[in-house]
């Protein structure tokens, strides 16, 4: 990727209700629903060289938060197809990450949904830079933690306090990512999805409420498909987890990286796995298609 041929610091230019402006010029006001209560959903898609990544499916699933929260869709498929395109359009950089949030929007505080107020847009995008490769091939530390979450965590809510309170909890102990538990269950990562490798084959947690079902379930599930790789979705117990070859995350932002460390024990090898490199090579092709 041509991380020097992108000015770093380039102004970002964005896009708050209907209309394109400079970062530090975009001001919501303080009884926005997003700020009181954090009802609101959002999107991140990768960008690589203009084109967004798997775009159908992110806008989907923005629909569907939408959709499950009663929020009504401001845009049209069409309309946030533009509208991503432009603001992509306004940046220089080669890659980028939009991300794209809508909340209730503004109303006197009260927990109902208010009537006839219009949804808050709002859409970003930044330079997408990619893992640097020394980290890459070390893979990442994490820790994990019970998953101290809600029930719908399919949603992709802007309420993400738990996850943030797990991320935090994972970087004090010097770690990049905390791995969730429910009833002794793997659910997901503060901020992506994991995957653990046995036997040669992929296994992920069932797509459900306790857990956001990344772009990646598809995607990986499609790359390990082409790669004749077993591909399996189903509760995985702890136990499992601490006995898997390689474990994997993966986002739209971090792809797929491999976790060589869990609570301060060596996963597998201690090393990225065969299976991580696979996945990792087949994933820079897709990027490529
Ligand atoms: N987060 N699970 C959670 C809780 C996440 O926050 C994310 C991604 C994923 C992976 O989904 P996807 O493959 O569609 O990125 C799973 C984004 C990147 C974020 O909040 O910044």
């Amino acid at each position: 990727m041509n991380q020097q041929a992108s000015p770093p610091n380039a102004a970002q230019t964005v896009w708050l209700n209907g209309a394109f402006m400079p970062l530090e010029e975009a001001r919501v006001p303080v009884l926005d629903r997003g700020f009181i209560f954090g009802d609101g959903v959002y999107e991140v898609v990768p960008v690589y060289g203009g084109r967004p990544f798997r775009w159908a499916q992110h806008l989907a699933r923005l629909e569907r938060s939408l959709d499950r929260v009663g929020i009504a869709n401001p845009f049209d498929p069409a309309g946030w197809t533009g509208l991503v395109e432009e603001l992509v359009a306004r940046h220089p950089w080669r890659d980028q990450f939009v991300y794209m949030q809508v909340t209730r929007g503004v109303a006197r505080r009260d927990h109902a949904y208010p009537a006839g107020v219009a949804p808050t847009v709002f859409a970003m995008s930044s330079e997408l830079l990619p893992v640097p490769p020394a980290q890459r091939e070390q893979g990442l530390a994490a820790i994990s933690l019970p998953d101290e979450r809600w029930l719908h965590c399919d949603i992709k809510s802007t309420s993400l306090l738990g996850n943030v309170m797990a991320r935090q909890a994972a970087i004090e102990a010097g770690a990049a990512e905390c791995l969730m538990f429910r009833d002794g269950f793997l659910t997901e990562g503060s901020a992506s999805n994991i995957w653990v490798v046995r036997n040669g084959g992929v296994i992920g947690p069932p797509r459900n409420r306790l857990v956001l079902e990344g772009i990646r379930y598809g995607l990986l599930e499609e790359l390990c498909r082409h790669a004749g790789l077993p591909f399996e979705l189903r509760r995985i117990a702890r136990a499992e987890v601490l006995a898997a070859d390689e474990i994997l995350l993966s986002s739209a932002t971090k792809e797929v990286l491999a976790i060589t460390s869990l609570d301060g024990r060596p996963v597998g090898s201690g090393k990225p796995g065969p299976i991580w490199r696979k996945l990792y090579e087949s994933y820079q092709a897709a990027k490529q298609a």
